[in-house]
């Protein structure tokens, strides 16, 4: 589904679909082969820029001027397309409106304000440690990554029990429909009409649970500093963008653990190497792999001249192991220099909620460190076929007392 884009000035071809369920479940051989066709690819099939490699991904990224985020953060261009939600008003807004919101946003999803969170989430992840020892074999995703992140930060937001499940659904809505309106899309769009409005109720003053974070968003209102109006819109920026991703992180984890077990016996040794893992795992195994920018000018870039209002895709994936920026980039390995990976994005759009994803990942695998777990695969892993992210939908998996 080519837009009507300019055809590419400077910049190699290919007719190379990042979009097919091959692709997605194998990304990283056409990562691959693009990194190496140049610095900046057009992709026919889609009429759109590729940045496949670390340098060009991070400039754009840096250079939130040129390349916009209130076009859409997705295939569609929102200068063109009507978005099929209300645009979020963090992730597809540029500033000023930007900045303001986000400061607010930022000081409630800080560290210091997470802090009180954490010995409830010690509790949960050493209760659930206790079932699955207990259970032994395990499809991990459902029992520990979904369990666990179901459970602390929808009560974390303030979220009452209940349908937990329509968040996942929600999210894979919202990061599906970044890519191009494929079958992958119109599959998860089928539960919209039924899902969208339940997440919009779960946002409103009244169905938040007092002091959690999205009462503190509405907290901000009677404060002046954001309108009525924003405040919903904000708190189901947590829950779009909060639950998936973390989720398909601690799934990514477990499984480059468990397919690389000299790491695990290392930080089981020292679990202060907890913190540094997560960093490998957000950079080898990078849960959300693509999005988009749009040109607000006519740009040079690596020798390419892209035309203003046109669609430039990125990939962190790509990105995070492309071997011009890392050693043996394709080799998980805690113990590397990963300062400057792009798995939570950079800059004025860096994520956001990486702080509480950061303890929940965090709090879990400290006490699986601390209480020598130990975890292995017992069947097949399968990835899920998805426009966005990347991650497992079936994780089979044995833990036990090491
Ligand atoms: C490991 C889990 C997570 C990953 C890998 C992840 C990744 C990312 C990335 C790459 C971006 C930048 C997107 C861009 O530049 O366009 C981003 C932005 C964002 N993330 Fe996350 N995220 C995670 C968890 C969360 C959580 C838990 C929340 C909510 C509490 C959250 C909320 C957001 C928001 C609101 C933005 C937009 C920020 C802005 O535009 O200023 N994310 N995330």
């Amino acid at each position: 589904m080519p837009q009507d884009a300019a055809p590419p000035r400077g910049a190699p071809a290919s007719d190379i679909d990042p979009f097919t369920p091959k692709n997605i479940l194998d990304p990283y051989t056409w990562h691959h082969e693009l990194r190496e066709l140049g610095p900046m690819v057009w992709l026919s099939r889609y009429g759109c820029y590729f940045a496949p490699r670390y340098a060009e991904a991070y400039n754009i990224i840096a250079d939130y001027q040129t390349f916009c985020s209130s076009a859409g953060v997705g295939f569609t261009n929102f200068n063109k397309e009507t978005p099929w939600r209300q645009p979020s008003m963090l992730l597809e807004a540029d500033p000023p409106e930007h900045t303001r919101r986000r400061a607010i946003v930022g000081r409630i999803l800080s560290a210091p304000n997470l802090r009180a969170f954490r010995a409830g989430f010690e509790v949960e992840a050493n209760a659930l440690i206790d079932r699955l020892l207990e259970a032994g074999e395990v499809e991990a995703m459902h029992d520990v990554a979904q369990a666990f992140v179901l459970k602390v930060f929808p009560d974390a937001v303030g979220i009452a029990d209940g349908d937990r499940m329509n968040l996942i659904k929600y999210g894979t809505m919202v990061f599906n429909a970044f890519g191009p309106k494929n079958a992958i899309f119109d599959d998860c769009m089928k539960d919209a009409a039924e899902v969208a409005p339940w997440i919009m109720e779960r946002c409103l003053h009244k169905n938040l649970k007092p002091g959690k974070l999205g009462d503190q968003v509405y907290q901000a209102v009677a404060g002046g500093q954001i309108t009525e109006e924003e405040a919903p819109i904000l708190v189901r920026s947590f829950l779009s963008a909060g639950v998936d991703t973390t989720i398909y992180a601690v799934g990514n984890a477990l499984w480059s653990f468990a397919t690389n077990r000299a790491e695990w016996a290392k930080v089981k040794a020292n679990p202060a190497l907890v913190k540094q893992a997560f960093e490998e795992v957000l950079r080898y195994e990078s849960p959300f792999q693509t999005f988009f920018r749009t040109t607000t000018r006519d740009v040079e870039l690596a020798g390419v001249t892209i035309p203003g209002n046109e669609k430039v895709m990125l990939n962190m994936g790509s990105a995070n192991r492309d071997p011009r920026k890392w050693e043996r980039a394709d080799v998980f390995d805690i113990s590397r220099d990963v300062r400057g990976h792009v798995g939570l994005g950079y800059g004025i759009h860096a994520c956001i909620g990486q702080m509480i994803s950061r303890l929940e990942n965090d709090v879990l695998f400290t006490e699986l460190a601390r209480r020598k777990v130990d975890f292995e695969m017992t069947g097949p892993v399968q990835h899920i076929v998805h426009n966005t992210l990347r991650g497992i939908s079936r994780l089979p998996m044995r833990f036990k007392q090491g």
